[in-house]
């Protein structure tokens, strides 16, 4: 794919776009598949790279995929599951954190894992200690090689009690994936209940576990002989929807997302409409719109959920761009998430990055050298520059921006977009957006 694009920016986006499934629920599920004796059907599967990247890993370990991209409908078949060639899956290193969550289903079902090298964005040191210190308490010998991590389960694994030192989504998925076939009793306290989290556990639960969340994060697993395949329709993709309603309120548009849905998206509407911008929620998907007058500044803080999701905090940056006044924003979930705002200084904005924490909440990241709070003073008008994607999340902030943005702006590196935005530049033509491709 051609890796760049000109981007005419300065009219606002107006028009219907749709998601479909979560990203970060329907890799998971995919996963899940490997635990089950008989098929599974994912529905609303959406047609993004990361899918792509877990259905050829699923094949490499024997599992039969058949896709009806058309439908979103994924059909996994584990009969088969078998070990895959160290080469094959070191080919997959460095295009997605996913076959970290392999390590349960495959200890479960052959005694044995490798991992290689995990890739995903650059927005952190990102490790997989937490998920590491699991898999050993449940018993599983972990041993770093060369090219990854070799896992062996010599007896069957156990469950457990884990205390996660801070709610971390992989980390929940890891020992949720784990705990389901393990002997006996698993507790996790300190659990992340992400709704992608909960979806998951809905997955599980059709698969034939047993699985209870108590308050307080706490969540009890007692593991089960036997899962079978699930019937799914995934959750859909809460931060594609709020990325799209950022460009609405960043451009001055007006953005109907069929498919978003309200429940999982509280916290991002309340942040939303403080900003000025406005909604209206229907049985079919949300309206995101600019009501006209001034975007208003605000203080927001990046949190686990029920918080504001730290992948809301990018896109929704470029619109604070456009507010009225001093903007604070504090990144709590990862210690290096402002990269991206050197593009949007670059194309005229005001934004100073802190290693301070500005904001009340415990961050892990205070002390430690890392720019992790942000202030944005506005509205600024944008101008357009030459800009180069740094990560998913970011590069679909600088999208927004060049779209904001006066004049014609080259949008480097706009394949990294597709590992989680469905067909985004159809859905770009579709709202109105002028851009070519070289
Ligand atoms: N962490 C550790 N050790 C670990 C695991 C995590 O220190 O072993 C730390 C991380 O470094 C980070 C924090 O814990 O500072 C939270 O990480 P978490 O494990 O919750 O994130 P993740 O599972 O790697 C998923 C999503 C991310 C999303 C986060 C938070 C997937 C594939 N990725 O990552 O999504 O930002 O949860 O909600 O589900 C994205 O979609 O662009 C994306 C980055």
């Amino acid at each position: 794919m051609n890796d760049l694009l000109y981007v005419n920016g300065g009219n606002p986006l107006r028009g219907e776009i749709t998601v479909r499934g979560a990203k970060n629920f329907v890799s998971k599920a995919m996963v899940a598949a490997l635990l089950g004796e008989t098929p599974s059907v994912l529905r609303n599967v959406p047609q993004i790279r990361d899918v792509a990247v877990v259905k050829g890993l699923l094949e490499l370990h024997g599992v039969r995929v058949e896709a009806d991209d058309a439908a979103g409908t994924l059909r996994l078949d584990p009969s088969d599951v078998e070990i895959a060639h160290v080469a094959d899956i070191d080919a997959h290193a460095g295009s997605s954190r996913i076959p970290i969550l392999f390590c349960g289903p495959l200890l479960h079902r052959l005694g044995e894992a490798f991992i290689p090298d995990l890739g995903g964005c650059r927005i952190g040191d990102r490790p997989i200690n937490y998920h590491l210190d699991i898999l050993r308490q449940f018993g599983a010998v972990v041993e770093k090689r060369p090219q990854g991590i070799y896992l062996s389960a010599p007896r069957r694994l156990q469950g457990t009690k884990i205390a996660l030192p801070y709610p971390s989504v992989g980390a929940t998925e890891q020992l949720l994936l784990t705990a389901v076939r393990a002997d006996g009793i698993t507790e996790l306290a300190g659990a992340a209940i992400e709704p992608e989290i909960m979806d998951l556990i809905n997955v599980l639960q059709k698969m034939g576990a047993i699985i209870s969340v108590d308050t307080d994060r706490v969540i009890r697993i007692e593991g089960v002989e036997r899962l079978e395949g699930y019937q799914h329709t995934s959750l859909s993709d809460r931060i594609e929807a709020a990325s799209w309603a950022s460009a609405a309120l960043a451009t001055g548009g007006d953005i109907y997302v069929r498919g978003a849905t309200q429940p999982e998206m509280t916290t991002f509407l309340n942040t939303f409409r403080k900003v000025g911008g406005e909604f209206a929620v229907d049985d079919e998907g949300i309206r995101f719109y600019h009501p006209g007058g001034d975007l208003r500044s605000i203080q927001l803080e990046t949190d686990v959920h029920p918080g504001f999701m730290t992948d809301w905090q990018q896109p929704l940056v470029v619109a604070l761009t456009q507010a009225k006044g001093l903007s604070i924003v504090h990144e709590t979930v990862y210690e290096n998430r402002f990269g991206f705002v050197d593009a949007l200084v670059g194309m005229g904005a005001t934004i100073q990055v802190y290693k301070e924490c500005l904001g009340g909440r415990p961050c892990r990241f205070g002390q430690r050298n890392f720019y992790h709070s942000a202030v944005i003073s506005g509205p600024t008008p944008l101008s357009a520059a030459d800009i180069e994607v740094p990560d998913l999340r970011g590069g679909f902030s600088h999208l927004i921006a060049a779209l904001t943005a006066k004049g014609t702006s080259q949008v480097r590196g706009i394949s990294l977009i597709d590992r989680g935005y469905e067909h985004f530049m159809d859905k770009l033509s579709a709202l109105g957006a002028e851009f070519s491709r070289d």
